[in-house]
Parts: structure tokens; C-alpha cells; sequence
């Protein structure tokens, strides 16, 4: 054995965390692409059963008040709350990301006055994962706003009072690294704008602390480090202070404060409810609020994750040293451990094929154009011991 392996076998036998894996399913693969879709939590599909057979079979519309579907999208959001540092009273599920995007940024242009009170331009992290860029460009035509992208070290110099609304992204979906959520907001507030940030790459990897370091708006997704499900419903975080000026630009009849009136007229609701649209996605919403209970487990908390995926990454960043074949790959993501979410990234120029030959020997990663691998570390079900296999399949694969 060697000493690294010695080294993961140590690591995996002191792990606080190792015992969870065992509530998931998951085979003799290292999945290392939690930061793309979770690995599915052994009583979730019992969950589901319940849910279609006797919930939607036997009880069928009485489900909606005595299953507790009407008022799933606040309650599963008051189970997110503690995941990203948030009260109770804050968070909605339902609607994909990008639709909770497009609420967030809109909403928090409205909340800053807008052009109308001089705050006439939006800016949006220059390295944005997709839809948030083509979002933003569309809430900018919307309101009357121009759209300026910004590296997010760079949003201070960048922000005036012309600013209405900032969008950033906690965690930079290619390279790995985490940005500095509690300056940045800092600095957004002084300004007098409006700050949204897209949670999708740090919930349930990292501490996030909205609450605490004043975020306005927030979205995320919980298919990834949630892991609710391919497709599993995203959130809104509306600070307790916006919520009843928070302005929706999707006024559904789910957000409206008497929903059944039936009223011509719309009136929105008070609280997290005013981020809602239409009628909630109740199958794929139910799987992620079974998903959520590993949450509930004593020896599971943020703290404990962020330590465990701290040490993975350090350890599969040394191993993928030790063994890869000098200059056939470049660390994307920082080593800084304030600077990295829970996934190492590695420039390789042929990282599509060399991807390929990964996934068909075991090891599950992704690629991302044109030339990044990217390996996602979830703690919840990760050992050392794979992030050394891993590592080691990489080399042999690379070389
Ligand atoms: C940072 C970020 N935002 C948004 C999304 C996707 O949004 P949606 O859930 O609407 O597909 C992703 C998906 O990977 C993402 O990484």
C-alpha cells in the first residue's frame, strides 16, 4: 500500500461523516459529479411511493390540505433556511433556477428604485454560469437597464449610485472558486444596490450566512448538494426586511394573498408565499423534502460538511500531485481554502476525451468547454479513499 493510500485508509477511519453514505445509494463508481446532480438518498423512492400511490392514488384532492402539498413550497423552505444561514419565514421552493433568477433580479431592480430613481444599470458576475448572463440581459431590457459584466473581485470599484442591482454567483460553477459573499454584499449595500446572489454551487457544500451578512435576494438550486433530484424544484430567499415591498414580475395566483377569491385584481400575498408563481411541482418537491432529512441527523451539520470537504479536496489535490504526469494538467481552483467551494477543477487541453476514458474506468467527473475537468467532492458520501482512486485512475488515464 502506498503512503497515500495508508494516508486516505487513516483520513477515511477518523471521518465524523463516513457513516452517511451509508443512507445513500450508490455503487463501486467514485462519483465525484454531486456538483451536478446529488446522489440519490435510500429512502427517497419508499417517499415517493407514498406520495404517488396513497397521497395522489387514495387521498387524490384531499392531498392538497391533509398531505400538506398546498403549503410544501414555504415549509421545505424553512428546511433550506438553516443549510444557508437564513431564519424561518424566507425561503420558497418551486420553479427552476433560472425562473427564480429572473424573479430575484427583476424584484431587486424594483427594489432599488429603479431607472426612475436614477439606479439605471445592473451588473452580473463576468464568469456567470449561462442562463443567469442571458436572464440578466433580459431583465435589463425589461426594466430600462443596462447590464455590465464584472469579475466579482472587481464589483467594488465597479459599483455607483447608477447601480440597482449586482448578480453573483457564490461559488464560479468551472473553476471551483468561492467568492467573497460577505464583502461583496457589503459593498453592494453601502452602495445603496441591490445584491443577488445564486447559491446553486455553495448550499449544502459551505456555510453562506444570508442572514447574517445582510444578502437581499438569493436563489439556488437542490439537485446538486441537496440532492432533491434531477429537476428537484430550486428557491427564493427574500430578506425578512424586503418582503413586503418585494415587487414579483411572475404574479401568479399561488402569491396572491387570498388565492382562492379568485379576484380580478391581483394582491400579493405577505412573507416568503409573495415568491411563489403557480401550482408547485408536489412529486419532484416531496422527493427533495425526504432528501433534506439527512440534514436532520446529529452527526450531520454545514460545519462538519465544510471541514470534510475541505480535507477532500486538499487530499485529492495532493494525490493528483503526487501522481499525474507532470504539465498534463493545470489547478483551476484556488488552493486558498477561503477561496474554494467543494470542487476541484484541472485544465487538461484534451479534457473531453480524457473525461471519457475516466467515466468508462470508474471515476465520474464532468467537462466543461472548452477544457476543464471538474470533480465534485460531496462529503455526505465521499471517502478519502476514493478521492486517491480517483486520482490514481486520472494519472493512468493521463499519462
Ligand atoms: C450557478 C448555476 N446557476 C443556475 C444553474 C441552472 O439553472 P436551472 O436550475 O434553471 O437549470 C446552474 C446549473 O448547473 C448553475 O450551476
Amino acid at each position: 500500500m502506498s503512503d497515500l493510500q495508508e494516508r486516505a485508509r487513516e483520513l477515511d477511519a477518523s471521518d465524523q461523516l463516513a457513516a452517511v453514505r451509508g443512507d445513500f445509494v450508490l455503487d463501486d463508481v467514485v462519483y465525484l459529479d454531486g456538483n451536478s446532480l446529488g446522489a440519490l438518498p435510500a429512502h427517497v423512492p419508499g417517499r415517493v411511493e407514498d406520495v404517488v400511490r396513497r397521497q395522489w392514488g387514495e387521498l387524490r384532492i384531499r392531498s392538497w390540505t391533509e398531505s400538506g402539498w398546498w403549503t410544501a413550497p414555504e415549509r421545505i423552505g424553512d428546511l433550506i433556511a438553516p443549510l444557508v444561514g437564513a431564519a424561518a419565514g424566507q425561503i420558497v421552493v418551486g420553479d427552476s433556477t433560472s425562473v427564480n433568477v429572473f424573479k430575484a433580479l427583476v424584484g431587486a431592480v424594483r427594489l432599488a428604485g429603479g431607472p426612475s430613481a436614477g439606479r439605471d444599470e445592473i451588473l452580473v458576475d463576468a464568469s456567470t454560469f449561462p442562463t443567469d448572463g442571458y436572464i440578466a440581459a433580459s431583465a435589463a431590457r425589461m426594466t430600462g437597464c443596462s447590464l455590465r459584466a464584472v469579475a466579482p473581485g472587481e464589483v467594488p470599484g465597479a459599483l455607483s449610485s447608477r447601480t440597482a442591482a449586482v448578480l453573483l454567483n457564490h461559488v464560479d460553477y468551472r473553476s471551483g472558486r468561492l467568492h467573497d459573499l460577505p464583502g461583496l454584499t457589503g459593498a453592494i449595500r453601502a452602495a445603496g444596490a441591490v445584491s443577488v446572489w445564486d447559491l446553486c454551487h455553495s448550499a449544502g457544500a459551505l456555510p453562506v450566512g444570508l442572514d447574517e451578512h445582510g444578502v437581499d435576494l438569493a436563489v439556488g438550486c437542490t439537485y446538486k448538494f441537496l440532492n432533491g433530484g434531477p429537476g428537484a424544484p430550486a428557491y427564493l430567499y427574500v430578506r425578512g426586511e424586503h418582503q413586503a415591498s418585494f415587487d414579483s414580475p411572475l404574479p401568479g395566483w399561488n402569491s396572491h394573498a387570498e388565492p382562492f377569491g379568485m379576484r380580478p385584481q391581483y394582491e400579493a400575498a405577505d412573507g416568503a408565499v409573495r415568491g411563489r408563481v403557480g401550482t408547485p411541482d408536489i412529486l419532484s418537491m416531496l422527493a427533495l423534502e425526504a432528501a433534506l432529512e439527512v440534514w436532520r441527523r446529529p452527526d450531520v451539520s454545514v460545519a462538519a460538511v465544510r471541514a470534510k470537504s475541505l480535507a477532500l479536496t486538499d487530499f485529492f489535490l495532493e494525490c493528483v500531485g503526487a501522481y499525474a504526469p507532470a504539465g498534463r494538467v493545470e489547478t483551476v481552483t484556488p488552493h486558498a481554502h477561503a477561496e474554494r467551494g467543494s470542487q476541484v477543477a484541472l485544465r487538461c487541453a484534451d479534457a473531453g476525451e480524457v473525461m471519457g476514458r475516466l467515466i468508462a474506468a470508474g471515476v465520474v467527473g464532468d467537462y466543461r468547454a472548452p477544457d476543464v475537468l471538474r470533480f465534485g467532492f460531496t462529503p455526505l458520501y465521499l471517502g478519502f479513499a476514493e478521492a486517491e482512486r480517483a486520482a490514481r485512475v486520472l494519472a493512468d488515464t493521463l499519462s
